[in-house]
């Protein structure tokens, strides 16, 4: 799983997985600071239109099981990741 996988970093490194092998892909990404059409197209990735701030989302994904998680999920180069942290904390692992 990559949260913020439709942002910069995010999109480079599910391209890279995908095209490494990787079983499933799953992007979490609220869009905040994304465009869909900017989300890598292959059959191994999935994409989740949500927040890491969403519990009822955290538990849909977790439910995938996944065995990594890149947390990108941020308000990069700017003043917010500063002024609310609570808005882009790290999230607890939810899987059992
Ligand atoms: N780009 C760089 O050069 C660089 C260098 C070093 C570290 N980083 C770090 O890598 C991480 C990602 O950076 P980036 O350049 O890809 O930024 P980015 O803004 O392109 O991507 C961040 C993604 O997070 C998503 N997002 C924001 N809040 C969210 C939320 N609550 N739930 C789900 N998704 C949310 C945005 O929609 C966006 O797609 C950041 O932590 C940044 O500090 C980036």
């Amino acid at each position: 799983m990559v949260t913020g996988g439709a942002g910069c970093i995010g999109t480079n490194l599910c391209r890279k997985l995908a095209e490494l092998g990787a079983e499933k892909v799953v992007i979490l990404d609220d869009l905040s600071s994304a465009y869909e059409w900017n989300i890598p197209k292959a059959n191994n990735i999935s994409f989740v239109n949500g927040s890491i701030l969403d519990d009822e989302m955290l538990k849909r994904v977790y439910k995938e099981k996944p065995e990594y998680v890149f947390h990108l999920a941020a308000h990069f180069a700017n003043q917010n990741s500063v002024d609310k942290p609570d808005e882009v904390k790290n999230h607890e692992i939810l899987r059992d």
